[in-house]
């Protein structure tokens, strides 16, 4: 009977040890505390013994079921303590999770800086829809028919009357048509060409348009006004040249250059903008008169300037919204 009452206490402290969760606790309890369990049984198997060997195998019996009785008891509060961790514990120590902000795409960060330097410079800002006429796009500004731009190749179609607007250009004419001079507005937007995508085109691009229409602009004004705005916008050490080109809505043309230095490159000339003085043609399409009135107007591409201020080298960044390129504006 020692021996047996021996071997019961390890066998239980060995499978209690092993319990992880209550349903398990119970099947210990069960089996040998519980009024039928094997413990109550040695009991009853004592009180059958002789006489003689009570006092001993009753020592051992009481030594071992309190033994059995403390550790069942540890273990119990150790499963009921683990249990309500894991459903109603909260920690209040723990670091709580911050709501991600987000923060504007580069470009509208560059639009933005582009309209403010330009609203300090007395113009208001104007916008016009992307999807466009052939006639405002390409007509009413001077285009000829037979125009490399109005062909399909170079510009998205919808029929024949309507396209996506490949310049910022028709809003000037929108402007007019609805407004008495003097006007001197900015108009930014969206624009789309029918290019090869690469590191630097894009089938979709932004552009910022400029037009100031009053009795007495001078392509002077034209110029100051630039020379502001690029000093304003890449730094007072800007070099930067005008150069003598052509639009179909504009007499004179000229294009707008920066240098570009390059850290371990040779520097370049860096076309930004075109402008010119309004084509007396364009005034006379949108009903104001040319004899009365001048004006001067400007077209630039966001992506282009942009890319050279933060020095990002493949313009599809700005499209492919990767958040580990957009995070670091
Ligand atoms: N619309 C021209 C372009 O997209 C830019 C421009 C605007 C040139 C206004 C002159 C005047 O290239």
């Amino acid at each position: 009977m020692l021996d047996k009452i021996k071997q019961i206490g390890e066998e239980f402290s060995e499978a209690i040890q092993k319990v992880t969760d209550s349903k398990e606790l119970e099947e210990i309890r069960l089996k040998y505390l519980s009024r039928k369990g094997i413990f109550p049984q040695l009991f009853e198997d004592f009180k059958a013994l002789p006489k003689e060997e009570k006092p001993a195998v009753g020592q051992l019996l009481n030594q071992v079921k309190n033994q059995t009785q403390n550790l069942f008891d540890e273990i119990k509060t150790k499963v009921e303590l683990a249990g309500s961790h894991s459903d109603s514990y909260i920690d209040l120590t723990l670091p709580g999770r911050s709501k991600q902000l987000g923060s504007k795409h580069l470009l509208i960060q560059s639009m933005n800086e582009i309209k403010k330097i330009f609203i300090g410079l007395g113009f208001s800002v104007y916008e016009g829809p992307e999807l466009e006429s052939d006639y405002n796009n390409f007509e009413a500004l001077n285009f000829p028919p037979d125009h490399p731009a109005r062909d399909m190749q170079d510009t998205f179609f919808i029929n024949d009357d309507f396209l996506l607007r490949t310049h910022t250009s028709p809003v000037q004419i929108r402007l007019m048509k609805n407004t008495k001079p003097p006007i001197r507005a900015i108009m930014p937007g969206k624009v789309y060409r029918n290019e090869a995508i690469s590191a630097k085109s894009y089938c979709l691009f932004h552009q910022v348009e400029g037009l100031y229409i009053d009795t007495d602009v001078t392509f002077a004004e034209l110029k100051g006004t630039l020379v502001s705005f690029v000093k304003r916008y890449f730094g007072d050490d800007v070099k930067y040249r005008f150069r003598a080109s052509f639009f179909p809505f504009t007499e004179p043309s000229a294009e707008l250059d920066i240098w570009w230095q390059p850290k371990d490159k040779p520097g370049q000339w860096m076309e930004i903008l075109g402008c010119g003085m309004v084509d007396p043609n364009v005034l006379e399409n949108v009903g104001i008169d040319p004899e009365k009135y001048v004006g001067y107007a400007f077209g630039m591409g966001v992506e282009r300037s942009t890319l050279r201020k933060y020095k990002i080298n493949d313009i599809r960044n700005f499209f492919d919204n990767d958040k580990r390129f957009l995070e670091q504006f």
